[in-house]
């Protein structure tokens, strides 16, 4: 394990609502203001030994994290507001929580961004601190600002961290996607319906050796074309899209019923946001690319072809309804209709109604993933991270080889912890069924 001495550069793609909380909130913190609630890696405290040899010691004790005073931020948007501006406009934290940090948030000046209006329909013609050029010279030019930001702020190493807008659902091509020369090929020839911009910043990102994070559900990583590049260059990757609200109590509601053997007839879910990332969403083609993700969750944990009696025909149902008003305070409702003994409804239902602010909880997320896959990178792991399905609605997994994603959320945290104990030299002891 290197040791995690000198700054790590975190490049956010996309300085919007998540980033700008996440970037203040850190920032706030190593003045000693503020609580980092819902950061595992700055909250939790792992057991390590067992009986009369217990011990609970805290993330930063057990594994060599990078410290938040090392942190170095930059990014990448289609807007040229400073994180300030962009944190203003935001309006998750509030001036109190910004001013303290207002000088180095408006230090962040975003990088201009690789990006396709046609990918983002509802930000067209918005912003202007765009690059130009073909597919490939968006990966040269990204490749460029990842060494420049690195030199110029003399950065031991770089983590890059998707948290730019849902791009529109793109089918999985064998042809383009199977293999990393495929996906060269069509890069050089500008393919620009299979070649997304955020595969741009990934296949950069590897190019220059830096592991790279997905927060969106975009297909982006999620291709053998990329793991295969990871597994060359030898960088870890971890996706896809942040658990952070209504998916994370579904990981939390399904262990339940499938423990209890509690039978499921039907998952509804819904929700109203009206910031930016529910306006992007708010189009068809890219609310698709997150139903896809916020779908899969359940069936991975009810495991309908052991219990067809239970969970072989539910039905589920995700809508996503873009609601001005609320900004960033998400309001979610999910119903569930169950059943029993002697498979009885009478008419049985859990109903929950979430109010949250959706980037208060994927602040703490991102740091959480930053800190963990820089971890992995020094560790000498490479590839998939399945580790880091902790923090992650749609894990990445190689169907091809069987893999199957865990969702469940103790499961997810049980395989976290194991990790990190193997990691600090010490046994992991806990096993999975
Ligand atoms: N907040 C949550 O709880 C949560 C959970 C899971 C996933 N996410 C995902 O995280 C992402 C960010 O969410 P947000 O609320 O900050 O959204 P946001 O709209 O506030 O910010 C996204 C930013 O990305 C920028 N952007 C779009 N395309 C870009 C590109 N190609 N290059 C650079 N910048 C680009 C936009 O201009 C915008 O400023 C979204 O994809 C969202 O679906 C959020």
């Amino acid at each position: 394990m290197k040791p995690a001495n000198g700054k790590l550069g975190v490049l956010c793609v996309g300085l919007g609502a998540v980033s700008t909380t996440f970037i203040a909130g850190v920032l706030s913190l190593r003045k000693g203001r503020g609580l980092a609630g819902g950061s595992v890696t700055q909250m939790a405290k792992i057991r390590v030994g067992r009986g009369s040899e217990r011990r609970y010691l805290p993330v930063a004790e057990l594994v060599p994290m990078a410290r938040l005073d090392d942190i170095v931020f930059g990014a990448w948007d289609i807007f040229p507001q400073d994180a300030y501006a962009a944190a203003c406009q935001a309006a998750v934290l509030q001036r109190d929580d910004l001013d303290p940090v207002r000088p180095e948030l408006e230090a962040i000046r975003p990088m201009p961004a690789a990006f396709d209006p046609a990918f983002v329909t509802r930000l067209a013609g918005q912003g202007g601190n765009l690059k130009s050029g073909t597919r490939s010279e968006f990966v040269e030019q990204l490749r460029a600002d990842m060494r420049r930001f690195k030199a110029d702020n003399g950065c031991d190493r770089l983590v890059v961290i998707w948290a730019a807008s849902t791009e529109k659902f793109i089918d999985y091509q064998p042809g383009i996607h199977a293999t990393a020369d495929a996906f060269a090929a069509a890069l050089s020839r500008d393919d620009r319906e299979a070649v997304s911009p955020s595969m741009c910043y990934a296949w950069a990102a590897l190019q220059e050796g830096v592991p790279f994070v997905m927060g969106a559900p975009n297909l982006c990583i999620d291709i053998p074309a990329m793991w295969q590049l990871a597994e060359e260059k030898q960088v870890p990757i971890a996706g896809k899209d942040f658990k952070t609200g209504q998916t994370l109590m579904k990981t939390v509601l399904a262990p339940m019923l499938r423990t209890r053997c509690l039978g499921l007839d039907g998952w509804f879910s819904t929700n109203i946001l009206g910031n930016r990332d529910g306006e992007v969403l708010d189009a068809p083609e890219n609310f698709r690319t997150k139903e896809v993700s916020k779908l899969g969750v359940i069936d991975t944990i009810l495991r309908p072809d052991e219990q067809p009696e239970l969970y072989g025909d539910v039905y589920h149902k995700v809508r996503i309804n873009y609601y001005p008003p609320r900004g960033d305070s998400k309001e979610s409702w999910d119903n569930l209709d169950i059943f029993g003994w002697m498979g009885r409804r009478y008419g049985m239902q859990i109903k929950v109604n979430f109010l949250c602010r959706d980037s208060i909880l994927a602040a703490p997320v991102v740091l959480d993933l930053v800190l963990s896959i820089d971890l992995a990178a020094r560790a000498g792991l490479w590839g998939n991270q399945p580790w880091l399905a902790f923090f992650l609605k749609s894990p990445m997994h190689d169907a091809s080889r069987g893999e199957q994603p865990l969702n469940d959320l103790f499961q997810q945290y049980t395989v976290y912890k194991n990790r990190l104990r193997e990691l600090g030299g010490y046994e992991p002891d806990e096993e999975l069924e």
